[in-house]
């Protein structure tokens, strides 16, 4: 018996699974929960790495403890895109990690990007545009607003590189995740020295040596390896961020197959052999975590969009789905641009929430509900369209997170996309993808030419019962509403701007 446990430490909790490459299935999972730093300033999102190692604790003894300790052989660790861990030099957390959400440093993004000659110089040199939420910013931030704490670092990692370096000792970073960072040129999988010198030349000595996502980070540390009551030689494979595993946990790895996933964040990708980058910048060209690509458009405005509204209205998830299928498509012309948080895609991190079309007959919890699920839809489609655009093929999407579970929204979802969608039996595509990559890491040892392929092929089963497609009359007015929808951010943007002073 070979079992591999997939940890996927997310914005809210971790999540653990452990598979069985027998069976195929997933055995046993464990979960718990982390929290983000509260009463920070707007925009600040940030976490203390220390409660992210906290509950992974808890959730594998959770699983372990409902199976064959002996029998697992790899470990494969997700976690959140492009936050910030800064260590010292004795691999000590300086302070909290500023995380994807964080869109506290728009004015560092403007200083890297003049440094590197524009936008356009940036898509160029590095493949992406510098955003808020990715990593580079962030360190600049450091040094501007904390020198002291910046003179302190020695090492920088990603949410999972600390979650690979708790568990092995090992400062590590595979392609997937540090395409994220915004230090990384995606075409030729080296750090950019342009974007370093930008930031301050020092840091080219705290980032790890970029390593292929096929290599093992490590084996446990002797002390770990006693807490969790496993063996010393369980390996830990490159692991990567969220998104790269959920592509991997979703049977991503393949052209033709597009993943949408609605959970705190909204992101919408597929694999690709090639780089593909956007002149726009829009989509995000992002390596995957199995040596391929993976363009990616990010949303922050998902879930926690329709929880505030679920919760503002006093709804539970049954009445939500009842609710969204009581008011036609269109919600009678009730449109929100659901930027609570800020937003990536389109680039608003001063947006908000803002609805167009409150009138007697829309001022109603049902309508605000339905409007809500299609504002942050649309805000997804706005993505696939896009990487359509690009030459992406994409003949199905297959769904994941929290929003999916919904019959109601998962017909708003193909309806919007216009394209057949499909859940997958195993929900936890992250976790799974983290165990799934670990499966492969191992495999390799013995057979260097297993393909990750096959190790998916069977492990990531389509629930054929979610299985829908879209309703042609509810496709065309939502065709209608998209341009409508587009347009609306488009111009909504300088009074974002302007708006922004009055959040103070
Ligand atoms: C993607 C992104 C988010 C986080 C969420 O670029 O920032 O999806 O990975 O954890």
């Amino acid at each position: 018996m070979a079992l591999f446990l997939g940890i996927d430490s997310g914005t809210q909790s971790v999540k653990v699974v452990v598979y069985d490459m027998e069976s195929k299935r997933v055995l046993a999972d464990g979960r718990a929960p982390h929290a983000l730093i509260e009463d920070l300033p707007a925009g600040h999102m940030e976490q203390n790495p220390g409660q992210w190692i906290d509950a992974m604790d808890t959730a594998i003894l959770q699983a372990v403890s409902q199976v064959d300790r002996e029998a697992i052989k790899g470990i494969g660790v997700s976690g959140q895109q492009h936050g910030f861990v800064p260590l010292d030099k004795r691999g000590t957390v300086i302070r909290a990690a500023k995380l994807w959400c964080d869109t506290s440093t728009t004015e560092e993004c403007a200083l890297i990007t003049e440094a590197l000659g524009g936008e356009e110089a940036a898509i160029a040199k590095i493949g992406n545009r510098i955003l808020p939420g990715f990593t580079a910013p962030k360190i600049l931030w450091l040094k501007r607003n904390e020198p002291e704490n910046f003179s302190k670092l020695s090492h920088i990692l990603l949410p999972h590189d600390y979650l690979n370096y708790y568990l092995t000792g090992e400062a590590f970073m595979e392609f997937g995740d540090a395409s994220g960072t915004a230090l990384m040129d995606v075409r030729s999988r080296t750090w950019s020295n342009e974007v370093i010198a930008a930031i301050d030349p020092v840091i080219a000595d705290y980032l790890p040596a970029l390593s292929s996502s096929d290599q093992a980070c490590g084996t446990l540390r002797s002390e770990i390896a006693r807490k969790y009551g496993l063996s010393q030689s369980v390996l830990v494979s490159a692991g990567g961020g969220d998104n790269m595993m959920g592509a991997i946990g979703t049977g991503n790895v393949v052209s033709g197959v597009a993943t949408a996933s609605f959970g705190t964040s909204g992101t919408i990708y597929a694999y690709n052999d090639a780089p593909v980058i956007d002149p726009r910048g829009e989509i995000a060209a992002f390596c995957d975590s199995t040596n391929g690509y993976l363009p990616l458009m990010c949303t922050m405005n998902v879930t926690t969009v329709s929880e505030h509204f679920r919760k503002l209205l006093e709804m539970d998830h049954a009445q939500l789905n009842t609710s969204i299928e009581s008011v036609p498509a269109g919600s009678g012309g009730l449109v929100l641009l659901p930027y609570f948080e800020g937003e990536r895609t389109p680039s608003i991190p001063d947006g908000s929430g803002a609805f167009i079309g409150l009138n007697g007959k829309t001022m109603n919890p049902d309508y605000m509900v339905r409007a809500a699920v299609e504002g942050v839809t649309m805000g997804m489609n706005f993505g696939l369209q896009r990487l359509k655009e690009l030459g992406v093929s994409t003949s199905e999407v297959r769904l994941t997170g929290g929003g999916s579970r919904s019959s109601a929204w998962r017909q708003i979802i193909a309806d919007v996309f216009g394209s057949p969608v499909v859940s997958m039996l195993e929900d936890e595509g992250a976790a799974l993808g983290g165990a799934l990559q670990a499966a492969w890491c191992w495999s390799r040892q013995s057979d260097p030419n297993v393909s990750i392929q096959s190790i998916t092929e069977s492990a990531t089963a389509l629930d054929e019962s979610t299985r829908l497609e879209p309703n042609e009359s509810a496709k065309a007015r939502y065709e209608e509403l998209q341009a409508f929808h587009t347009s609306l951010s488009k111009s909504m943007e300088p009074v974002f701007e302007k708006h922004a002073a009055f959040k103070r």
